[in-house]
């Protein structure tokens, strides 16, 4: 039983492509050699038989021209002699008026029936004093039919010469095939062995930025398309490692100021029994504001670092009552800010998860009171939610009348840890607006910043349309 299955196993396992592929253009060029040489074989063979068979029935026309009505028996030649001309015969329909058999060429019933004019003339194969002949039996005068033979070794001959030649060049097609199937097996795999080891040194080195080198452009085929897809998502891979790496990069530096201030602190408060009252309350303040400050970077950094929406948490979301929501949050949060709400304009819902998109709409009314706090000089907040295309996607404008952003900020507010100079004064890690878009994207939406007319910012959400 295990013997078996030793034997088995080899045969089993499948063969590396590159053989495969040698294997069946070999076996497709080969069948296709042997198939032409077999077929030339047969129209060979068809086209010496019917010069042969021409022959006969030019000789058997002479024949009969020139004895017009003989008797039964024998009327020319004997066959025995190649270059001699064609043997004749004239069969009677009756085998009584027949002359003594047996006669020079063999007489089958069926040639009784043509000299009877029951049966059409027809070509026999026969053997005529030890050689291989060809016979035509036609009709001849009344009652009486006409045999003649030629001597059928030449063409014999020749068939087996045209065979020998035939299988020479059967042979040579498939030797010839397996140089082919192995050429063709190995050019047309070049681009695989390659792909496959740039694969390879990728997964053994864990560098995505190795490339697979392409043909010049106009060369292009299904395997180069695989190339550049597979270049594709390398650059993207790699790209989104560095993203990741420059994350953790800025983020723990961005960490050290906050925790450098946060152990300060808190060694003071350690010595709290040297401090006067007024010392303690202010260091114990600011430890909470900066414990507050690093729960929110931490809380930011790790929704920055989530890529996708949990599908499961994907929930038809009416923006109105999301909106709200929020801005009764800010209003609590920035009691000395107004924020303007106006009239709803439909209902618009999208789908989304809500707990995020919360989080974004805090963002954009967050920095908008944190901004605009000091120079509004009461102006407030505009929050304005509409579907401004009958039929597209809602949109939502966060508008205030702070100091707006800098021209030469406004490219550079929604990168991570950016902050604009004029403002480094004000709380914040500058993640805000970095992990609003974020969102912004995961729900298909787009997050833009511009100048408000009449000063200050205007954030843009765009949502697209349909559920
Ligand atoms: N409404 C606004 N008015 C003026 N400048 C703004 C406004 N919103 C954002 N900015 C600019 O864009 C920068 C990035 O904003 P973002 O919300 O990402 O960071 P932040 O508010 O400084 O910090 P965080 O949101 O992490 O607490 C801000 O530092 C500020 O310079
Ligand atoms: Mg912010």
């Amino acid at each position: 039983m295990s013997g078996r299955r030793g034997l088995g196993a080899p045969w089993r396992r499948r063969r590396p492509l590159r053989t495969r592929l040698a294997l069946a253009v070999t076996a497709a060029v080969a069948l296709v050699a042997v198939a032409v040489c077999a077929g030339a074989f047969l129209v060979v063979r068809a086209a010496l038989y019917h010069q042969l068979d021409l022959s006969l029935t030019q000789s058997a026309r002479l024949a009969a021209q020139r004895n017009p009505d003989s008797a039964p028996g024998s009327l020319a030649g004997e066959c025995r002699f190649l270059a001699a001309p064609a043997c004749a015969e004239v069969v009677p329909a009756d085998p009584s008026a027949d002359p003594a058999r047996p006669g020079l060429l063999p007489v089958r019933p069926a040639a009784r029936e043509v000299a009877a004019g029951e049966r059409a003339p027809y070509y026999t194969d026969i053997t005529l004093a030890g050689h291989p002949a060809r016979m035509l039996t036609t009709d001849y005068a009344a009652g009486r039919a006409l045999q003649v033979a030629l001597r059928a070794d030449p063409v014999e001959d020749g068939i087996e010469q045209a065979s020998r030649r035939l299988v020479l060049a059967a042979v040579a097609g498939v030797l010839l095939a397996a140089v082919l199937g192995y050429g063709v097996s190995r050019t047309g795999l070049a681009p695989v062995t390659r792909l496959t080891a740039t694969a390879e040194r990728i997964a053994a080195t864990r560098d995505p930025r190795h490339r697979i080198e392409l043909p010049p452009p106009g060369r292009q085929d299904e395997i180069t398309r695989l190339a550049e897809s597979f270049n594709t998502m390398l650059g993207e891979l790699e790209q989104s490692v560095t993203a990741q790496r420059r994350l953790v990069a800025d983020a723990s530096h961005e960490l050290r100021t906050p925790l450098t201030a946060l152990r300060t602190n808190a060694e003071l408060l350690a010595r709290a029994d040297r401090l006067t009252p007024e010392q303690r309350q202010r260091a114990s303040a600011a430890l909470g504001r900066q414990l507050r400050e690093v729960t929110n970077l931490v809380g930011d950094l790790i929704e920055l670092a989530r890529d996708e929406e949990p599908r499961q948490l994907v929930e038809r979301v009416r923006l109105g009552a999301l909106v709200e929501h929020c801005v009764d949050a800010a209003r609590e949060h920035w009691p000395a800010v107004a924020f303007q709400r106006s009239a709803p304009d439909g209902d618009p819902a999208v789908s989304g998860v809500p707990a995020r998109l919360s989080r974004l709409v805090g963002n954009l009314l967050d920095n908008a009171a944190k901004f605009s706090a000091r120079e509004a000089a009461g102006l407030p907040v505009e929050v304005d939610l509409r579907v401004p295309v009958p039929g597209g996607g809602p949109e939502l404008t966060v508008r205030d009348h702070g100091p707006g952003i800098d021209e030469k900020d406004l490219p550079h507010v929604f990168d991570r840890f950016y902050r604009a100079g004029v403002v480094r004064a004000l709380p914040g890690s500058g993640l805000g607006l970095a992990m609003a878009r974020q969102i912004a994207l995961a729900h298909g939406a787009e997050l833009t910043a511009e100048h408000a007319p009449g000063g200050g910012a205007l954030f843009r959400l765009t949502f697209p349309a349909g559920p």
